[in-house]
């Protein structure tokens, strides 16, 4: 089956082509996907100047892009509409402007070439994306899971008990992850998207040089909001005030009159790190408090800061010091952010619900996952 997959529920048009196969053998059903082409068409360069995403702006570019990146996608696999079997489309959760766009776009081609259509949960589609980069299939044996999905829109932690059946067990009161990343570097003057930004600079840190020159200004432990909460909620927002008054604070201390290397004197990569560590204890305590509670046999770390090296790193780390006897699962780095090979293969998974009554596909904003 060729499945064309298509996201916009935020800032990058994704269209990718998937061929799907099923075989079954001795050992089971295996499941093999075949990506033929996943075009990303990245919105960085309209949103930097804001240091966030601009929905209306998003939208606008999406409209844009859309069709030439379908053109392309089409043209790398080597295939025409006419060889699609089913279109996949993001139906939400995210930005109503931008989803829009998308499921539109969609449902036109569907009607114009008569073919099934399938509306896609976004979070779901991250948390398959980190499934099958690792090229496990889908047996009882890797569930119950517990997938926490931190991209810049979303925190959310996922309890799957198998495919299709999800809980959220705790999420983001406020800001997302990603979205506290974006809004530090915004407030450091750093570029956008602000988690390579801060990744970036976090790792100068961790250099000779850079580590003498800072270690001049001893920088005070950041809160680690609710990390000693019950709860599997998260809050960011508040991070992002602490760093605000820390520049103040140090800015003042030390008679500084900038935070960049002026008087050679950089305090921008340490504060970089100890931002970076916040967010990393937090998602780590908190996924794996909760994969003991459910007994999890697998932690999936999935979204756009999954593409956090030092995330991963240590998320890898810490299970294997806890002894824990889970598989952990992060998408290859390609996967990780938004695309369309991701929404094409969790459509194929759900196609059971595909149709030609392309008004009951509608974007929702507020999409939820379980
Ligand atoms: O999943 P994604 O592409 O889009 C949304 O659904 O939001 O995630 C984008 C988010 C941005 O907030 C970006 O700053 C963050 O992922 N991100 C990172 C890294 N790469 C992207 N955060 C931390 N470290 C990274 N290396
Ligand atoms: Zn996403």
């Amino acid at each position: 089956m060729l499945i064309l997959g298509i996201e916009t529920s935020c800032d990058d048009t994704g269209i990718a082509i998937v061929e799907a196969d099923e075989r079954r053998s001795k050992r089971g059903l295996t499941r093999i996907f075949n990506i033929k082409s996943n075009i990303v068409s990245s919105q960085i360069k309209t949103h930097a100047p804001f240091g966030g995403v601009v929905p209306n702006l998003a939208a606008r570019e999406h409209l844009k892009n859309i069709e030439p990146c379908l053109k392309t996608a089409l043209k790398e696999a080597n295939l025409g509409m006419k060889d699609v079997d089913l279109i996949a489309v993001t139906a939400g959760p995210g930005l109503i402007p931008s989803l829009l766009i998308g499921v539109n776009f969609a449902k036109a081609l569907a009607y114009k070439y008569n073919k099934p259509i399938i509306g896609v949960n976004h979070i779901e589609a991250h948390v398959i994306a980190a499934i099958l980069s690792n090229s496990i299939q889908y047996s009882r044996n890797i569930f119950p899971a517990v997938a926490l999905v931190v991209s810049g829109g979303h925190t959310q932690l996922v309890l799957m008990e198998k495919l299709g059946k999800y809980r959220i067990i705790g999420e983001t009161r406020d800001d997302a992850a990603g979205e506290c990343f974006d809004k530090v570097a915004k407030l450091l003057r750093l570029s956008y998207p602000g988690g390579p930004a801060i990744a970036k600079e976090a790792a100068k840190a961790m250099t000779n040089d850079q580590f003498l020159i800072s270690n001049q200004i001893p920088i005070p432990k950041l809160p680690r909001p609710m990390i000693e909460h019950k709860n599997y909620d998260f809050s960011f927002s508040g991070l992002k005030t602490a760093v605000l008054y820390l520049v103040r604070d140090i800015k003042q201390k030390y008679q500084l009159f900038s935070d960049r290397a002026k008087d050679g004197i950089n305090i921008i990569p340490k504060i970089c790190a100890e931002v970076q560590q916040a967010i990393i204890d937090v998602l780590i305590e908190k996924t794996l408090r909760a994969a003991k509670e459910y007994k999890a046999k697998t932690v999936i770390l999935s979204g756009g800061v999954a593409a956090n090296s030092e995330l991963r790193r240590q998320f890898e780390l810490k299970i294997k010091s806890e002894e824990l006897k889970t598989n952990f699962l992060i998408p290859k780095l390609k996967l990780c952010t938004d695309n369309g090979a991701m929404i094409a293969i969790t459509g194929y998974l759900n196609r059971k619900q595909m149709t030609k009554k392309y008004d009951k596909i509608r974007a929702n904003a507020n999409l939820r996952i379980g």
